[in-house]
């Protein structure tokens, strides 16, 4: 594509902190590539509703649908709780994985060296791990019917639903198989088979899957077990997928490997190109407006964008390079620094990132 249209929608918190970095990264990176580069911001979350009384207006979706990638910093915070369910700010993140139809969440967990002693996890197990959570997205506990009701007592009783049907169990398994051709051709398919209908159904569909991908390898674990086999021996896994809800909270254990939530990134896809990128961290309302929370997850969450929707895997990989060659001289966001490491803001860093990346790419 010589023009790329990526709609930005920076949210709450920190997610305009964070996201005005990623925004930079990807300038330099059109810049060098000579693309015209059309970023449109839109309103999303708390800051929506704030503004419109909506925390997904139409023209946002209507804005994401025109644009060929989004990229979202973070949505919600103490402001908005109270709101009934269809006004918070995190039913438009909801709405939109929904609408747009962002079925494969894929978040990768790649410890980088140099943040090794960054992690309460022991270094010699880590090193070299490099595992791709695959979310599923747009079904499960999430998306299933919620209600209020009685009981006959006349106590108050909740009710979430975990549905699954077959064909949205297929699509996720089958990209999860299909990247893990282009890695190390294993599959983690995590399930609480021993006790979930939906988990048996998910096993039997992942197990048929496999067969059409003879040279990848499939496990199933259940998730209790995976929970604890991730942080035991994070290098025995390859692609890891999983149910909605199950990754949602797997994705922040593992973040524990890469030693911040700052740190990971996301990339949530439709099939073919389109996708959204955002963060996989939260708002931080304990740190917004403070110009301390880690850009690293948002600029990594570029790379992604110009990995899966841009098909430009150098650019990708230039990005980061430039992350890595910047934790490897030192300089480190408070959330990963350790006595003595020389501290830098939210804006520092990106600008540590720009300029790590401008002089890799003059090269
Ligand atoms: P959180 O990820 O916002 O924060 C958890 C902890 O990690 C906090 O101590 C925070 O300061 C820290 N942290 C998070 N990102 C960081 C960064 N980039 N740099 C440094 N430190 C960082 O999770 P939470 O506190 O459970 O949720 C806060 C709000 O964010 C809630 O409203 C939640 O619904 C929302 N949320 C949104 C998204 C999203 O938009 N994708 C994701 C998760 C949570
Ligand atoms: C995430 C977040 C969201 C989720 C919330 C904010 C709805 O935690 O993207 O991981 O649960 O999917
Ligand atoms: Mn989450």
């Amino acid at each position: 594509l010589e023009r790329w249209r990526v709609a930005v929608l920076p949210g709450d918190g920190i997610g305009p902190e964070v996201t005005a970095q990623a925004v930079r990264v990807l300038e330099a990176v059109a810049a060098h590539r000579g693309v015209a580069l059309e970023v449109r911001e839109g309103l999303i979350g708390g800051a929506a509703y704030d503004a419109v009384g909506r925390p997904l207006p139409d023209e946002t979706l209507d804005l994401c649908r025109a644009s060929d990638a989004v990229f979202l910093g973070a949505v919600g915070g103490p402001k908005w709780g109270a709101l009934p369910a269809d006004k918070r700010p995190e039913a438009a993140l909801l709405g939109l994985r929904k609408a747009l139809g962002l079925y494969a969440n894929l978040r990768p967990v790649t410890p980088f060296d140099a943040l090794l002693p960054a992690s309460p996890l022991k270094s010699a197990y880590l090193a070299g791990a490099n595992v791709l959570i695959v979310r599923e997205l747009t079904g499960g506990l999430y998306f299933g019917e919620k209600r209020r009701t009685r009981t006959p007592e006349g106590e108050e009783e909740a009710v979430d639903t975990l549905v699954y049907r077959t064909s949205e169990i297929e699509r996720v398994v089958r990209r999860a198989f299909e990247l893990a051709r282009g890695r190390r051709k294993r599959v983690t398919s995590v399930d609480k088979a021993n006790v979930l209908e939906s988990s048996r159904l998910w096993r039997e569909v992942a197990t048929r899957v496999a067969a059409e991908y003879p040279d990848v390898e499939l496990e199933h674990l259940l998730v209790d077990a995976f929970a604890m086999q991730l942080i035991l021996n994070p290098r025995r896994f390859d692609v890891v997928v999983t149910e909605n809800l199950f990754g949602d909270i797997l994705s922040d254990e593992a973040a524990v490997l890469t030693g911040s939530i700052g740190m990971l990134p996301s990339a949530s896809l439709a099939d073919g190109r389109f996708g959204l990128y955002e963060p996989v961290h939260g708002s931080a309302p304990d740190i917004a407006g403070e110009d301390r929370a880690n850009p690293l997850a948002a600029i990594l969450s570029v790379a992604l964008m110009l990995r899966h929707t841009f098909g430009d895997e150098a650019a990708a990989a230039a990005v980061e390079d430039a992350v890595k060659r910047v934790l490897e001289s030192g300089v480190r966001t408070i959330d990963l620094a350790e006595p003595g490491d020389p501290v830098v803001g939210t804006k520092a860093m990106g600008d540590r990132v720009v300029a790590a990346l401008e002089a890799a790419l003059v090269k």
